[in-house]
């Protein structure tokens, strides 16, 4: 039985096309085959003989069986597959879907770039905030209404004895004073990129989000510095042609404070259901507050500072023109394709 096995298998693999190996087929395996033949005798057998040389050539068929197909593959393979198996191996293949980085991620690289060529040293300070930090130090006592503008999220039973109550940071203004204490003194020209929480959701506004604070301090800096950096990274980010205004405003940490827009990406500032007159509106910004610069260590009397404060995402979806926040959060990959 031995030698009929390895005599089959050695004749299949030698066999160089399927006609070949047909006849190899009917040689063992065909109504009148060797293997059929022992097959066919088994029934004759002593009940003893029965299992066990039963068993055995019905192994053998099986492996014969077995060596057929295989070789049938081998010979399909090399002489470029059967009718239908025949591929073009010329045809370029199918390459997998290469990602991207989210777009979030990469504008938070493309502003701190911008703002790097310009001198400004990229942080991250905590999400996880002190009071004294989000609130107190920048000027905003405790129950001052200015505070109910932030909305913020409070981490109960977690107080520190000299800053007071933990919350989830409502902006990265907080940023300011732990810079102003980490350096000890000007200039300092800070970039702090970092994640905000607020109790809010609509087309613009998210629970958490990112903003990004630019700090300027030091003997002598004044609103025109303000006002050229603001031209600087708009001129960068969204293109030359946009133009930049501040208008009033008033945050309890600037004085004087203002708001900060950018002329119309859509109507180009002509005027349109977009925007109010052909300006949309960035952030906001100030000179920092002495009371602040005092809170930080610094002289008010011998330093001078300036601060803005906007959302990454506001900035994206200016730039791309996006009109709900909630697309650059809901990990949709038809909408993050587009990008
Ligand atoms: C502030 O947070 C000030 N700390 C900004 C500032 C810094 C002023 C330094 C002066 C000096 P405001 O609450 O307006 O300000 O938020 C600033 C920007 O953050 C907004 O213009 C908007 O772009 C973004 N922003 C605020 N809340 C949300 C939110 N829920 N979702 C997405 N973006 C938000």
């Amino acid at each position: 039985m031995q030698n009929l096995k390895n005599q089959a298998i050695s004749s299949i693999l030698e066999t160089k096309n399927e006609q070949e190996l047909e006849e190899l087929r009917i040689e063992y395996l065909g109504r009148r085959g060797q293997v059929t033949k022992l097959i066919k005798k088994i029934p004759s057998l002593s009940p003893e003989q029965r299992k066990d040389k039963g068993n055995l050539i019905n192994e053998t068929k099986k492996i014969i069986e077995e060596a057929i197909i295989s070789q049938k593959k081998n010979l399909q393979h090399q002489n470029g597959g059967g009718k239908e198996n025949w591929f073009d191996i010329t045809i370029p293949g199918e390459k997998p879907a290469k990602g991207h980085l989210h777009l979030i991620t990469n504008a938070i690289e493309e502003i701190s770039d911008i703002f790097k060529r310009i001198g400004f040293h990229s942080i991250s300070y905590p999400e996880v905030e002190w009071d004294w930090y989000a609130f107190e130090g920048l000027n905003m006592p405790e129950n001052h209404p200015a505070r109910d503008e932030w909305e913020t999220f409070f981490v109960e039973n977690l107080k520190h004895p000299k800053y007071g109550q933990a919350v989830l940071t409502p902006h990265t203004s907080s940023g300011q004073l732990r810079e102003m204490q980490r350096l000890g003194k000007p200039p300092i020209r800070m970039l702090d990129i970092a994640k905000c929480y607020r109790r809010q959701i609509d087309t613009s506004h998210a629970p958490m989000f990112y903003q990004f604070e630019g700090l300027v301090i030091d003997q002598g800096v004044n609103i025109t510095h303000l006002k050229g950096t603001l031209d600087f990274f708009v001129k960068q980010y969204f293109g030359p042609q946009r133009k930049v205004r501040i208008r009033p405003f008033h945050f309890q940490f600037t004085e004087p404070s203002f708001e900060v827009d950018i002329s119309c990406i859509v109507c180009g500032g002509r005027g349109c259901k977009v925007c109010k007159q052909g300006w949309m509106e960035l952030g906001g910004a100030g000179m920092v507050h002495p009371t602040v610069l005092k809170n930080g260590g610094l002289d008010p009397k011998k330093y001078t500072g300036f601060a803005f404060g906007w959302g990454v995402e506001r900035v994206l979806m200016m730039k791309y023109k996006i009109d709900d926040i909630r697309l650059l959060f809901s990990s949709d990959l038809r909408f993050l394709k587009q990008f």
